[in-house]
Protein backbone atom coordinates (compact mmCIF):
# COMPACT_ATOMS: atom_id res chain seq x y z
CA UNK A 1 0.00 0.00 0.00
CA UNK A 2 1.57 3.03 -1.51
CA UNK A 3 -0.21 6.04 0.60
CA UNK A 4 -3.03 5.53 3.03
CA UNK A 5 -5.94 7.67 2.56
CA UNK A 6 -9.56 7.32 3.69
CA UNK A 7 -11.57 4.78 1.57
CA UNK A 8 -8.03 2.57 1.94
CA UNK A 9 -10.09 -0.26 3.46
CA UNK A 10 -10.27 -2.63 -0.01
CA UNK A 11 -6.64 -1.63 -0.57
CA UNK A 12 -5.78 -2.73 3.35
CA UNK A 13 -7.88 -5.77 4.21
CA UNK A 14 -6.14 -8.03 2.01
CA UNK A 15 -2.66 -6.85 3.88
CA UNK A 16 -4.58 -7.20 7.25
CA UNK A 17 -6.32 -10.87 6.31
CA UNK A 18 -2.10 -12.36 5.32
CA UNK A 19 -0.64 -10.70 8.79
CA UNK A 20 -3.71 -12.13 10.66
CA UNK A 21 -2.80 -15.33 8.57
CA UNK A 22 0.55 -15.64 9.07
CA UNK A 23 -0.08 -14.77 12.77
CA UNK A 24 -2.33 -17.71 13.01
CA UNK A 25 -0.14 -20.57 11.31
CA UNK A 26 2.33 -19.66 14.38
CA UNK A 27 -0.61 -20.25 17.11
CA UNK A 28 -1.49 -23.39 14.95
CA UNK A 29 2.54 -24.37 15.13
CA UNK A 30 3.80 -23.13 18.45
CA UNK A 31 0.45 -24.13 19.82
CA UNK A 32 1.07 -27.51 20.20
CA UNK A 33 4.20 -27.28 22.29
CA UNK A 34 5.28 -26.27 25.75
CA UNK A 35 4.22 -22.65 26.31
CA UNK A 36 6.62 -20.65 28.22
CA UNK A 37 3.65 -18.17 30.38
CA UNK A 38 4.67 -14.79 31.77
CA UNK A 39 2.60 -12.58 34.17
CA UNK A 40 2.05 -9.03 33.11
CA UNK A 41 -0.33 -8.49 36.28
CA UNK A 42 -1.30 -11.15 38.45
CA UNK A 43 -3.44 -13.22 36.30
CA UNK A 44 -3.18 -11.10 33.08
CA UNK A 45 -0.74 -13.07 31.13
CA UNK A 46 1.54 -13.37 27.69
CA UNK A 47 3.33 -16.41 26.41
CA UNK A 48 6.17 -16.63 24.10
CA UNK A 49 3.55 -17.30 20.89
CA UNK A 50 2.00 -13.90 21.84
CA UNK A 51 5.14 -12.22 21.01
CA UNK A 52 6.13 -14.44 18.25
CA UNK A 53 2.73 -13.63 16.36
CA UNK A 54 3.16 -10.03 17.18
CA UNK A 55 6.98 -9.73 15.70
CA UNK A 56 5.88 -11.75 12.57
CA UNK A 57 2.73 -9.27 11.95
CA UNK A 58 4.90 -6.10 12.51
CA UNK A 59 7.48 -7.61 10.02
CA UNK A 60 4.84 -7.87 7.60
CA UNK A 61 2.65 -5.02 7.68
CA UNK A 62 6.04 -2.73 7.96
CA UNK A 63 7.25 -4.80 4.56
CA UNK A 64 3.97 -4.19 2.93
CA UNK A 65 2.66 -0.61 4.29
CA UNK A 66 5.99 1.33 5.09
CA UNK A 67 5.67 4.67 7.00
CA UNK A 68 1.83 3.43 7.97
CA UNK A 69 2.40 3.53 12.13
CA UNK A 70 1.32 0.16 14.27
CA UNK A 71 -0.41 0.07 17.70
CA UNK A 72 -0.23 -3.09 19.17
CA UNK A 73 -0.88 -5.06 22.49
CA UNK A 74 2.61 -6.38 23.47
CA UNK A 75 4.94 -4.04 21.97
CA UNK A 76 2.57 -0.47 22.08
CA UNK A 77 2.87 2.00 19.75
CA UNK A 78 1.35 5.23 18.96
CA UNK A 79 -1.75 6.31 21.28
CA UNK A 80 -2.31 9.32 19.79
CA UNK A 81 -1.85 8.70 15.91
CA UNK A 82 -5.44 8.55 13.92
CA UNK A 83 -3.71 6.71 11.03
CA UNK A 84 -2.29 3.03 12.23
CA UNK A 85 -2.17 -0.28 11.96
CA UNK A 86 -4.01 -1.80 15.11
CA UNK A 87 -2.71 -5.34 16.12
CA UNK A 88 -3.86 -7.61 19.02
CA UNK A 89 -1.33 -10.89 18.12
CA UNK A 90 -3.31 -13.41 20.30
CA UNK A 91 -6.59 -12.25 21.88
CA UNK A 92 -7.91 -14.47 24.29
CA UNK A 93 -4.31 -15.99 25.92
CA UNK A 94 -6.06 -17.31 29.00
CA UNK A 95 -7.95 -19.29 26.87
CA UNK A 96 -5.21 -20.22 24.78
CA UNK A 97 -2.78 -21.05 28.04
CA UNK A 98 -5.55 -22.97 29.47
CA UNK A 99 -6.48 -24.97 25.90
CA UNK A 100 -10.53 -23.67 25.95
CA UNK A 101 -10.96 -23.22 22.51
CA UNK A 102 -11.88 -19.29 21.82
CA UNK A 103 -8.85 -17.36 20.96
CA UNK A 104 -7.89 -15.72 17.48
CA UNK A 105 -5.47 -12.96 16.15
CA UNK A 106 -7.05 -9.41 15.16
CA UNK A 107 -5.20 -6.52 12.60
CA UNK A 108 -7.58 -3.84 11.90
CA UNK A 109 -6.65 -1.06 9.78
CA UNK A 110 -7.25 2.98 10.55
CA UNK A 111 -7.27 5.89 8.51
CA UNK A 112 -8.05 9.79 9.80
CA UNK A 113 -9.61 7.94 12.75
CA UNK A 114 -12.43 5.80 10.84
CA UNK A 115 -11.79 1.91 11.09
CA UNK A 116 -11.12 1.07 7.34
CA UNK A 117 -9.88 -2.71 7.66
CA UNK A 118 -10.55 -5.50 9.72
CA UNK A 119 -9.62 -9.22 10.06
CA UNK A 120 -10.27 -11.77 12.61
CA UNK A 121 -8.23 -15.19 12.38
CA UNK A 122 -9.50 -18.07 13.88
CA UNK A 123 -6.49 -20.75 13.86
CA UNK A 124 -8.87 -23.58 15.94
CA UNK A 125 -11.40 -23.28 12.82
CA UNK A 126 -9.28 -22.20 10.24
CA UNK A 127 -11.77 -19.59 9.63
CA UNK A 128 -11.14 -15.52 8.39
CA UNK A 129 -13.51 -13.16 9.59
CA UNK A 130 -12.76 -9.72 7.23
CA UNK A 131 -14.47 -6.74 6.73
CA UNK A 132 -13.90 -3.47 4.83
CA UNK A 133 -16.00 0.08 5.12
CA UNK A 134 -19.02 -0.24 2.67
CA UNK A 135 -17.84 -3.56 1.41
CA UNK A 136 -20.05 -6.11 3.57
CA UNK A 137 -18.64 -8.89 6.44
CA UNK A 138 -17.12 -12.34 5.28
CA UNK A 139 -16.26 -15.40 6.77
CA UNK A 140 -13.96 -17.54 4.55
CA UNK A 141 -15.29 -14.71 1.59
CA UNK A 142 -18.99 -16.08 2.45
CA UNK A 143 -21.11 -13.28 3.67
CA UNK A 144 -22.39 -13.48 7.24
CA UNK A 145 -25.13 -10.97 9.28
CA UNK A 146 -26.11 -10.32 12.44
CA UNK A 147 -29.40 -11.75 13.80
CA UNK A 148 -32.57 -10.40 13.51
CA UNK A 149 -33.22 -10.54 17.43
CA UNK A 150 -35.06 -7.50 18.51
CA UNK A 151 -36.90 -7.82 21.71
CA UNK A 152 -34.16 -8.32 24.78
CA UNK A 153 -36.17 -10.94 26.74
CA UNK A 154 -35.90 -12.85 23.74
CA UNK A 155 -31.56 -12.44 23.01
CA UNK A 156 -28.61 -14.33 24.17
CA UNK A 157 -25.80 -11.81 25.20
CA UNK A 158 -22.22 -11.89 25.52
CA UNK A 159 -19.97 -10.03 28.16
CA UNK A 160 -16.52 -10.36 29.47
CA UNK A 161 -14.37 -9.11 32.32
CA UNK A 162 -11.15 -7.21 32.33
CA UNK A 163 -8.02 -8.10 34.22
CA UNK A 164 -9.13 -5.96 37.16
CA UNK A 165 -12.21 -7.90 38.05
CA UNK A 166 -10.68 -9.14 41.47
CA UNK A 167 -10.26 -5.29 42.75
CA UNK A 168 -13.76 -4.48 40.83
CA UNK A 169 -16.32 -7.86 40.80
CA UNK A 170 -19.36 -5.91 42.51
CA UNK A 171 -18.80 -3.49 39.81
CA UNK A 172 -19.05 -5.72 37.36
CA UNK A 173 -21.33 -8.28 38.61
CA UNK A 174 -24.21 -5.05 38.83
CA UNK A 175 -24.08 -5.14 35.20
CA UNK A 176 -24.30 -8.69 34.40
CA UNK A 177 -27.15 -9.04 36.74
CA UNK A 178 -29.29 -5.94 35.29
CA UNK A 179 -28.79 -8.30 31.70
CA UNK A 180 -28.70 -11.51 33.03
CA UNK A 181 -32.79 -11.12 34.24
CA UNK A 182 -33.57 -9.53 31.04
CA UNK A 183 -32.64 -11.92 27.94
CA UNK A 184 -32.64 -15.52 27.63
CA UNK A 185 -28.89 -15.74 28.81
CA UNK A 186 -25.46 -14.65 28.85
CA UNK A 187 -22.27 -15.82 28.03
CA UNK A 188 -18.53 -15.65 28.73
CA UNK A 189 -16.27 -17.13 25.91
CA UNK A 190 -13.46 -15.12 27.18
CA UNK A 191 -11.72 -13.28 23.49
CA UNK A 192 -13.05 -10.38 22.39
CA UNK A 193 -12.21 -11.05 19.14
CA UNK A 194 -14.31 -13.74 19.01
CA UNK A 195 -17.21 -12.18 20.92
CA UNK A 196 -17.48 -9.33 17.96
CA UNK A 197 -17.55 -13.04 15.33
CA UNK A 198 -20.67 -13.92 17.67
CA UNK A 199 -22.51 -11.20 16.84
CA UNK A 200 -21.33 -10.34 13.13
CA UNK A 201 -22.64 -13.70 12.75
CA UNK A 202 -25.92 -14.08 13.96
CA UNK A 203 -25.33 -16.74 16.99
CA UNK A 204 -25.28 -13.83 19.79
CA UNK A 205 -27.59 -10.89 19.48
CA UNK A 206 -25.78 -8.49 22.08
CA UNK A 207 -22.44 -7.46 23.96
CA UNK A 208 -21.11 -5.28 25.81
CA UNK A 209 -17.80 -4.90 28.12
CA UNK A 210 -16.14 -2.57 30.06
CA UNK A 211 -12.27 -2.04 29.88
CA UNK A 212 -11.45 -3.02 26.30
CA UNK A 213 -8.21 -1.50 24.61
CA UNK A 214 -8.28 -0.53 21.15
CA UNK A 215 -6.70 -4.25 20.01
CA UNK A 216 -9.56 -5.66 21.43
CA UNK A 217 -12.05 -3.75 19.68
CA UNK A 218 -10.82 -1.97 15.98
CA UNK A 219 -11.23 -5.39 13.81
CA UNK A 220 -14.20 -6.87 15.75
CA UNK A 221 -16.40 -3.45 16.06
CA UNK A 222 -15.52 -3.01 11.95
CA UNK A 223 -16.86 -6.46 11.52
CA UNK A 224 -19.96 -6.46 12.97
CA UNK A 225 -20.30 -2.98 11.86
CA UNK A 226 -20.23 -4.18 8.19
CA UNK A 227 -22.51 -7.35 9.18
CA UNK A 228 -25.31 -4.92 9.57
CA UNK A 229 -24.75 -3.93 13.42
CA UNK A 230 -23.94 -0.97 15.66
CA UNK A 231 -21.19 -0.56 18.07
CA UNK A 232 -20.79 2.57 19.97
CA UNK A 233 -20.37 3.59 23.45
CA UNK A 234 -22.83 2.76 26.10
CA UNK A 235 -24.29 5.83 25.39
CA UNK A 236 -25.09 5.35 21.63
CA UNK A 237 -22.08 7.77 20.94
CA UNK A 238 -19.70 7.07 18.24
CA UNK A 239 -17.26 4.67 19.31
CA UNK A 240 -14.54 5.32 20.82
CA UNK A 241 -11.73 2.80 20.51
CA UNK A 242 -10.08 4.38 24.25
CA UNK A 243 -13.25 4.77 25.80
CA UNK A 244 -13.32 1.62 27.29
CA UNK A 245 -17.15 1.15 27.30
CA UNK A 246 -17.89 -0.71 24.46
CA UNK A 247 -21.72 -1.80 23.30
CA UNK A 248 -22.27 -4.04 20.11
CA UNK A 249 -25.56 -5.22 18.99
CA UNK A 250 -27.40 -6.66 15.95
CA UNK A 251 -28.52 -3.31 15.65
CA UNK A 252 -32.45 -4.37 16.63
CA UNK A 253 -31.42 -4.50 20.33
CA UNK A 254 -29.20 -1.69 20.59
CA UNK A 255 -31.73 0.88 22.27
CA UNK A 256 -33.10 -1.43 24.54
CA UNK A 257 -29.51 -2.33 26.13
CA UNK A 258 -28.42 1.40 26.29
CA UNK A 259 -31.87 2.17 28.35
CA UNK A 260 -30.36 -0.74 31.09
CA UNK A 261 -26.60 0.70 30.81
CA UNK A 262 -28.26 4.68 31.16
CA UNK A 263 -29.75 2.91 34.18
CA UNK A 264 -26.92 1.56 35.63
CA UNK A 265 -24.28 4.42 34.99
CA UNK A 266 -26.77 7.18 36.72
CA UNK A 267 -27.41 4.63 39.56
CA UNK A 268 -23.24 4.91 39.93
CA UNK A 269 -23.88 8.42 41.37
C1 LIG B 1 -8.62 -10.20 26.66
C2 LIG B 1 -9.78 -10.99 26.09
C3 LIG B 1 -10.91 -11.08 27.09
C4 LIG B 1 -11.33 -9.72 27.59
C5 LIG B 1 -10.15 -8.96 28.16
C6 LIG B 1 -9.07 -8.84 27.09
P1 LIG B 1 -6.14 -10.82 25.78
O1 LIG B 1 -7.59 -10.07 25.68
O2 LIG B 1 -10.26 -10.40 24.90
O3 LIG B 1 -12.05 -11.68 26.53
O4 LIG B 1 -12.32 -9.89 28.58
O5 LIG B 1 -10.56 -7.68 28.57
O6 LIG B 1 -7.98 -8.12 27.59
O7 LIG B 1 -5.44 -10.27 26.97
O8 LIG B 1 -6.39 -12.26 25.86
O9 LIG B 1 -5.50 -10.39 24.48
CA1 LIG C 1 -7.12 -8.94 23.62
CA1 LIG D 1 -3.62 -10.29 23.33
Amino acid sequence: MSQVMRGAGAEGLPIAIAAAQKAGAIIQELGCGVLEVQHKGTIDLVTQVDLACETAIRSLLTEQSPGVPILAEEGGGPWDATTRWIVDPLDGTTNFVHGYPSYAVCVALEVDGTLEAGCIYDPIQDRTYAAHRGGGATCNGTKISVSETSRLIESLLITGFPYDRRERADFYLRYLRAFMVRTQGIRRMGAASMDFVAIATGVADGYWEIGLSPWDVAAGALLVQEAGGQVTDFDAGPLDLSSRRMLASNGHLHQEMCEVLRELISSEG
